[in-house]
């Protein structure tokens, strides 16, 4: 069964402690640890994590010059997360750099983390791309753009909103991952999230990865919306 990736977006390893217990301990599950996690606990709630047999997306989101990038990727391998990323907007050669720091930091009887790009973020408007980054094409043509330089770099994938799976596929090709947050069960609260999509609806778009924060998180029955959200993300309902 897929399990969808619960953004752990904690201040601390002690909530993310309290958090897990509402699972039962032999749930293996996949989360998500993002900058406001990491830059508190660093890499120790990395491992923590993992020895308590979760599997662990690292949401660092790195962009800088492609020798720094690369010997920052060769760390973040050693630590045995399942998937990290980058920014696109770094440019070919940072990612094939990340690339290359991950493959040589990936410890013997290891797989590689599978190294996906964030394109535009999604908190940025078409407008804001233009004005702020002095891009003139659309936000969508940007997006596919730098998808497909992903793509080429050799990368394993991108995050998008599933709104964007179909273009990015056309750009790319049909096993690139494309990982999209911004889910929500037909029940729940929209939050600030503006374009969501509930987990069936991502499964037909053709999602690889969901990942949900709020609905699980701030629920008041965690493990239930947890395996509710894994239930449609199955197709199961
Ligand atoms: O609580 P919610 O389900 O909205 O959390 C979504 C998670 O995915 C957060 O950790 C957020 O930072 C992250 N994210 C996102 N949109 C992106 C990239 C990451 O919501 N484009």
């Amino acid at each position: 069964m897929k399990r969808p990736i619960i953004a752990l977006d904690f201040p601390n390893g002690q909530e993310v402690q309290t958090f897990l217990e509402n699972f039962p301990k032999e749930e293996s599950l996949f989360v998500k640890v993002g900058m406001e996690l990491f830059y508190k606990e660093g890499p120790q709630v990395v491992k923590m994590l993992i020895e308590e047999g979760h599997d662990v997306f690292l949401d660092l989101k790195l962009h800088d010059i492609p020798n720094t990038v690369g010997s920052a990727m060769r760390n973040i391998a050693s630590l045995g997360v399942k998937i990290t990323n980058v920014h696109a907007a770094g440019g070919k050669e940072m990612m094939e750099a990340a690339l290359k720091g991950l493959e040589e930091g990936t410890l013997t009887g290891q797989t590689r983390p599978e190294l996906i790009a964030v394109t535009q973020l999604t908190s940025t408007s078409e407008e804001q791309m233009q004005n702020d980054q002095l891009i003139k094409v659309s936000l969508e043509e940007s997006v596919a753009h730098y998808a497909s330089i992903t793509n080429e770099s050799g990368l394993d994938g991108v995050v998008c909103s599933a709104l964007e799976v179909e273009k990015i596929r056309e750009a790319t090709n049909e096993t690139f991952i494309c990982l999209t947050p911004g889910i929500r069960p037909a029940k729940s609260a929209v939050g600030d999230q503006k374009r969501v999509v509930t987990p069936s609806r991502a499964k037909k778009i053709g999602s690889t990865y969901i990942v949900v924060g709020r609905p699980i998180t701030q629920s008041e029955t965690p493990y239930e919306s947890y395996l509710e959200i894994k239930k449609e993300w199955n197709g199961e309902k």
